[in-house]
């Protein structure tokens, strides 16, 4: 069976699952979808959001990119951050690094390796602003999971710049921000920084007509 065939065919066998410990299951997430919560984590395969967090369908809205950056031109990124913010009215927004992530990595080294070139080059940004304390670091494993956390905590703050949460927090002194990096090792999410609705940011970042 090819690796496409068995997808389905686990999907079959998940559905019938669920069918059959709870009747009402799909007829009851058909009609609602009122998650509290955004989740911006990356693509890497092993940190599946609802897994490893433990929620259940229709409990979290989640996007996905290499490395979970929050960029200001990417219209994917800012659509599911402004229908998660002003429709869903999410309470909170975590960003969730991840130790050992391959994103980070690359972008540590001088290795060309195609168009993704152009996405790194955020982080590569975020390593030059604290190149003096990573670089302090002799371990290369080391390196990475400091870049990790510090890059989780720029995309925290390029959420905070954003036109979108800025104006939520005027309007309804909401989402809270946070950050997080979870540990492929064992399995537990560690928190790294904290943006409460309402925090401030570099001056020339707020706007004062929202
Ligand atoms: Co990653």
């Amino acid at each position: 069976m090819k690796p496409f065939e068995k997808i389905l065919q686990d999907n079959k066998t998940w559905a019938a699952e669920q069918k059959a410990a709870d009747p009402e299951y799909f007829n009851r997430l058909i009609k609602i979808q009122s998650p509290e919560v955004l989740w911006i984590g990356c693509s890497d395969s092993r940190v599946p959001a609802d897994k490893i967090t433990g929620t259940q369908p229709g409990e979290i809205f989640v996007h996905r990119n290499v490395a979970n950056l929050v960029v200001h031109t990417d219209l994917n990124l800012l659509s599911v951050l402004q229908y998660a913010v002003d429709v869903l009215n999410v309470k909170h927004v975590i960003v969730c690094g991840h130790h050992n992530c391959g994103g980070v990595r690359a972008a540590l080294s001088n290795q060309s390796l195609g168009l993704i070139d152009k996405w790194l080059w955020h982080i590569k940004n975020v390593y030059r602003q604290y190149k003096k304390e990573i670089n302090a670091l002799a371990d290369e494993d080391a390196r990475v999971d400091l870049l990790t956390e510090l890059n989780v905590k720029e995309q925290v703050l390029n959420l905070a710049k954003t036109s979108i949460i800025q104006k939520a927090w005027k309007s309804r002194n909401g989402p809270d921000l946070h950050g997080w990096v979870y540990d492929l090792r064992d399995g537990i999410i560690s928190p790294v920084f904290d943006m409460p609705a309402g925090s401030r940011v570099d001056e020339i970042f707020e706007y004062e007509n929202l």
